[in-house]
């Protein structure tokens, strides 16, 4: 009797929602910025805001102290850098955003964050109080300026990848829409003839079209485009949906999924990451990369989430977003075991806002909003590229940084049996081999455990190179 009310108290007490987030791994699109036409491109104010807001609605969720879906002990106010982990390629749209995002994940704190001398005088941070965090960068890596290629695989240096999507110009879809809408582009000529020669305007180049339109729709004067008359609301729509099929076809393809090599490094990455949150019970909390929309793209389709839904296969607006919240069905103050974490997927279309809020799409075909942390990794695994040997086997590369795997053909790229020979030894290997061509997110404490000799080797030289170089292929 005394046991059954203690319980319904207890149940009282708890909501039947009750959960708690250990950990998240989140993927952003860059904010607005100047065409891929007209390089340098920039990230523009608008696109600054958007992800600003983007930040300050996820730390609405999980940072703040009344956040919605706390993440068990981040720290609300004042960054702990350990427990955040924040990656973008070397290209000024993509880092300008992450720290964008970041000034509204973790805003300038005031006077609350003051140092005290040894003279007993007291300092706050500039600015007041803004609040430093790196973002960690691919050094010289292949993705440089990646926001300035109009082609998909241009940043990439994976030769699979390269002829996969090349592929993609000799397919029966792509031979279609390329008749089909030929008069479409040559009539939009007088629009774009300061930028364009009059061959390029067909569907070849429906995305850098669509791209050079849609900013100036977005930045520039009506009275400083030319022929504006033409783009009425349905051509504008044609452009959109006509760059969205051409860049799906060039970043998925189910029966040839060698392109969506970006895709397979974000998941390598995800895992990782959250693979370590477990490890380290909880130290490392909040992985953040920022990277190319196509890579979005490629995930979509890998992941099954492109089969369910319609939307997924078109390009993700700017400053969109995506996260993998792992969680435990429990109100909890200690970290869950593994067998009780979940995953859960979120995705906004363009800058997440309470009016925007990300929406819950179930993963890997199925009807659940979640999957067990032990299916997610198996079958996220199976398609994840994690480490040099990997990136170099899946990508068919055979010299360079990747001559020292050419001869190992009992390699699995699929299977997870590749990394038996030394788990985390052989992502370190990976690392430390490739660090430019190929980025795996890692904890850096743990692998500065991991490895004692390696203390002398800085934060931000290991660099925590994200797939950079090939995941931040186009944005
Ligand atoms: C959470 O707290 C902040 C101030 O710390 C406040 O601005 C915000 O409105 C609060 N949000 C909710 C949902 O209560
Ligand atoms: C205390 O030390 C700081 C740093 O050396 C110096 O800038 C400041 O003037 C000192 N304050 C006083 C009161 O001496
Ligand atoms: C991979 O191979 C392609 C084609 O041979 C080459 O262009 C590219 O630079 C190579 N990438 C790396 C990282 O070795
Ligand atoms: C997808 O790959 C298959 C097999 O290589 C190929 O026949 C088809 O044309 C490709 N489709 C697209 C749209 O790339
Ligand atoms: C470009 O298009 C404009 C109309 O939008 C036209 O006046 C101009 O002559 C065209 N220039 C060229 C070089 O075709
Ligand atoms: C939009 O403005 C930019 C910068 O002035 C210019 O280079 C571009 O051609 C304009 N776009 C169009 C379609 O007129
Ligand atoms: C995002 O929204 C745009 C329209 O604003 C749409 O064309 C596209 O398909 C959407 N993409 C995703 C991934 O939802
Ligand atoms: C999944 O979540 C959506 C809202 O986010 C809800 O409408 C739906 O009922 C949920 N589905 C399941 C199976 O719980
Ligand atoms: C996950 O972490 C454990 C413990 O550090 C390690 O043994 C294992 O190899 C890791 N798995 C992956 C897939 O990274």
């Amino acid at each position: 009797m005394l046991g059954a009310a203690v319980f319904s108290l207890l149940s009282l007490a708890l909501p039947a929602t009750a959960e708690t987030v250990v950990g998240v791994y989140m993927f952003s699109r860059h904010g607005d910025r100047t065409s891929k036409s007209t390089p340098p491109t920039s990230l523009t104010n608008l696109g600054y805001q958007q992800v600003y807001h983007s930040g300050s609605y996820w730390r609405s969720r999980y940072v703040d102290g009344n956040a919605t879906s706390k993440v068990l002990g981040l720290k609300s106010d004042i960054v702990k850098q350990s427990q955040i982990a924040v990656t973008a390629p070397v290209d000024n749209v993509l880092q300008n955003s992450a720290i964008g995002f970041l000034q509204g994940l973790y805003p300038p704190v005031g006077s609350d964050s003051v140092q005290t001398l040894n003279n007993d005088s007291t300092v706050a941070a500039p600015l007041d109080g803004y609040q430093l965090i790196p973002v960690n960068i691919v050094s010289g890596g292949t993705g440089s300026g990646s926001e300035d290629n109009t082609w998909l695989q241009d940043a990439s240096g994976c030769a699979n990848a390269k002829s996969s999507s090349n592929n993609y110009f000799s397919s029966a879809e792509y031979q279609e829409k390329l008749s089909s809408t030929s008069d479409f582009y040559t009539n939009l000529y007088p629009v774009v003839n300061r930028t364009f020669a009059e061959d390029y305007m067909s569907f070849k180049n429906a995305y850098a079209i669509y791209d050079l339109i849609n900013v100036a729709t977005i930045d520039n004067a009506s009275s400083s485009i030319q022929s504006s008359n033409l783009l009425s609301d349905d051509t504008l729509y044609q452009l959109r949906t006509l760059a969205n099929a051409h860049e799906y076809g060039l970043a998925y393809n189910a029966s040839d999924n060698k392109r969506a090599i970006s895709g397979m490094q974000l998941a390598g990455e995800i895992l990782t990451y959250l693979n370590r949150t477990i490890s380290s019970k909880g130290a490392n909390k909040l992985g953040i990369q920022f990277g190319a929309y196509a890579t979005f793209l490629s995930f979509f389709g890998l992941s099954g989430l492109a089969d369910t839904y319609m939307d997924l296969t078109g390009v993700p607006d700017y400053a969109s977003s995506m996260a993998f919240e792992l969680y435990t069905d429990a109100d909890t103050d200690s970290f869950p075991s593994g067998d009780d974490l979940r995953v859960r997927f979120l995705f906004a279309n363009g800058s997440a806002s309470a009016s925007n809020a990300p929406q819950v799409f179930p993963l890997f075909g199925g009807t659940d909003n979640s999957t067990s942390w032990a299916d997610f990794e198996a079958k996220l695994g199976a398609f994840a590229v994690r480490n040099a040997e990997q990136w170099c086997t899946t990508c068919g590369n055979t010299t360079g940084t990747c001559a020292a795997y050419s001869d190992s053909s009992t390699q699995d790229v699929d299977g997870q049996k590749s990394g038996s020979n030394g788990g985390i030894s052989n992502v370190v290997a990976g690392v430390i081999g490739a660090m430019v061509t190929l980025a795996v997110i890692l904890g850096l404490e743990a692998l500065v455990l991991a490895l004692g000799g390696f203390r002398v080797v800085s934060k931000k030289s290991l660099g925590v190179s994200p797939a950079g170089s090939s995941v931040a292929v186009k944005a």
